[in-house]
């Protein structure tokens, strides 16, 4: 279950905007252009939260405000006012609103504000619900391998030290993202902000501004001050994702916030002192971005305080059943659909595969597969080819077996493929009853060709 959130505004740019940072998020985002459109939403849908702007086309937000409290007391209305316009402020939070966010707003700080509704008490208490989905959302773990039982234990360690800097490693789809906010919500920092950012995603001198902020004035496009995500998350946990792509500049004030906890806005001369644990991510080789020049070996000893390695899935192979049953289950409610597992050939094939995109790439493979499916149990036909594929290859005794061939003295690659080919020619007529066009069409190969292959291999052939 999703956090539903709606925007009322009738701009499109900033409609547009709002929406695309919040589902960034995770949430599940309506916009509407007016308050009609809004309302008969509203009434039929409801919402957790609602964006709602003043000045609309056909009706005034505060009057929507009032009649969308008596629908839904606990929805939670955030009103859009003018920047300085204090007096509408003051009558939106009179009618009931949950809190007031001045145009124009920066997206970082919307999606706190969000964070911070999500995290009070005062909605946990009221909306008993909303913990429930905080705990999908951010919480569960699936994994009961060995290996997964360790992971917990590190986390649960570093959920303690909460001021200890934590490194995640691990593939790709690993659930780096996952472990790093479990070890926030279990940490005294839990009601504090989690801001994640991505230093992959932005470039050098964007995220130094975004990380420390700049003082009015600082560059050309400086029009006015502004905070930095280590000023925004104090208290809280900053979760830098793909450190491995940081800018050597940015390197330098990052291993200074980490040793001192004191730093500079871009253009500023004054020091601001935060207490911000920062937990930072990737799935890159550090030691050999090390050796190659491109990260400072001081900033790595720095972040590898306390470093946690996720295994990738092929390595806990035990857990990729109980992970695909647990996808199933969410996405299977999620479409209304009548799935009550997964037959039995399909299990194998599940087993049977590497996922090098880990639990992201098995996650995704269920979702599909439950959309796909039309029986109550998901079958083979629902699964992506390659996965079907990779199982053939590994059940087939002809190619891979524990003992693999080559590993044998007087292996010799061309007639094994050899032998192989003609293995396969010879259960291909078989099975069609010794029709040649039949067997040749299977095969994908002309008459000629199998005739070919016939004669290659000795297999007798009646035509001739
Ligand atoms: N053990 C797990 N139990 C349940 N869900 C998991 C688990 N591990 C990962 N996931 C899910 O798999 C998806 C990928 O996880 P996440 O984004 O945390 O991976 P990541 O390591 O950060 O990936 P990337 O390197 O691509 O950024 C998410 O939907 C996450 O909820
Ligand atoms: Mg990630």
């Amino acid at each position: 279950m999703t956090v539903k959130i709606l925007i009322v505004d009738d701009e499109e740019m900033i409609r547009w905007t709002l929406k695309e940072g919040l589902e960034c998020e995770g949430y599940e985002v309506k916009d509407f252009k007016d308050g009609r459109s809004f309302l008969e939403h509203f009434k039929r849908f409801g919402a957790d939260i609602v964006f709602l702007d003043v000045r609309l086309p056909d009706s005034n937000g505060l009057d929507l405000l009032l009649e969308a409290n008596k629908l839904e007391p606990e929805a939670i209305i955030i009103i859009m006012t003018a920047y300085g316009d204090v007096e509408t402020a003051v009558t939106a939070m009179k009618r009931g609103a949950y809190d007031y966010l001045p145009k124009p707003y920066n997206l970082v700080e919307v999606n706190l504000m969000v964070h911070k509704i999500i995290q009070a008490n005062i909605v946990k208490s009221q909306l008993h619900h909303f913990q429930e989905r905080f705990e999908t959302q951010f919480s569960r773990i699936i994994g009961e391998n060995q290996k997964m039982k360790s992971l917990r234990e590190e986390i649960s360690i570093a959920a303690k030290a909460d001021k200890t800097t934590v490194l995640i490693r691990g593939e790709s789809g690993t659930g780096k993202e996952l472990v790093a906010r479990q070890i926030h919500f279990q940490s005294n920092r839990a009601d504090k902000p989690f801001i994640d950012v991505n230093a992959a995603a932005v470039s050098g001198s964007l995220l130094e501004s975004e990380l420390f902020g700049h003082e009015k004035g600082a560059f050309t496009d400086a029009q006015k001050q502004k905070k930095g995500l280590f000023e925004l998350a104090n208290s809280g946990t900053l979760f830098l994702d793909e450190i491995g792509d940081l800018d050597m500049s940015l390197q330098v004030k990052l291993l200074r916030v980490l040793q001192e906890r004191k730093f500079r806005r871009v253009g500023g001369t004054t020091d601001i002192h935060v207490d911000v644990r920062v937990i930072s991510a990737t799935n890159a080789d550090l030691e050999k971005n090390i050796e190659e020049g491109r990260l400072r070996a001081d900033l790595f000893y720095r972040l590898n305080i306390f470093s946690i390695k996720i295994p990738p899935l092929r390595e806990r192979r035990s857990d990729i059943l109980l992970l695909a049953k647990n996808f199933l289950d969410e996405f299977r409610k999620e479409f209304s659909k009548d799935i009550s597992g997964f037959r039995e050939d399909t299990i194998k094939i599940i087993e049977n595969y590497d996922f090098p995109g880990n639990v992201r790439e098995l996650r995704n493979i269920i979702e599909r597969a439950t959309l796909l499916e039309s029986s109550n149990l998901i079958r083979p036909a629902s699964l992506p080819e390659e996965l079907k594929i990779s199982s053939n290859l590994k059940e087939s005794s002809l190619i891979f077996n524990d003992d693999v061939p080559w590993r044998s003295e007087n292996f010799s690659f061309k007639e094994y493929i050899d032998s192989v080919e003609k293995r396969i020619v010879q259960e291909v007529l078989k099975e069609t009853d010794n029709k040649k066009s039949k067997a040749a069409q299977m095969l994908g190969l002309t008459r000629f060709a199998l005739r070919h292959q016939l004669k290659k291999h000795g297999i007798e052939d009646d035509d001739s």
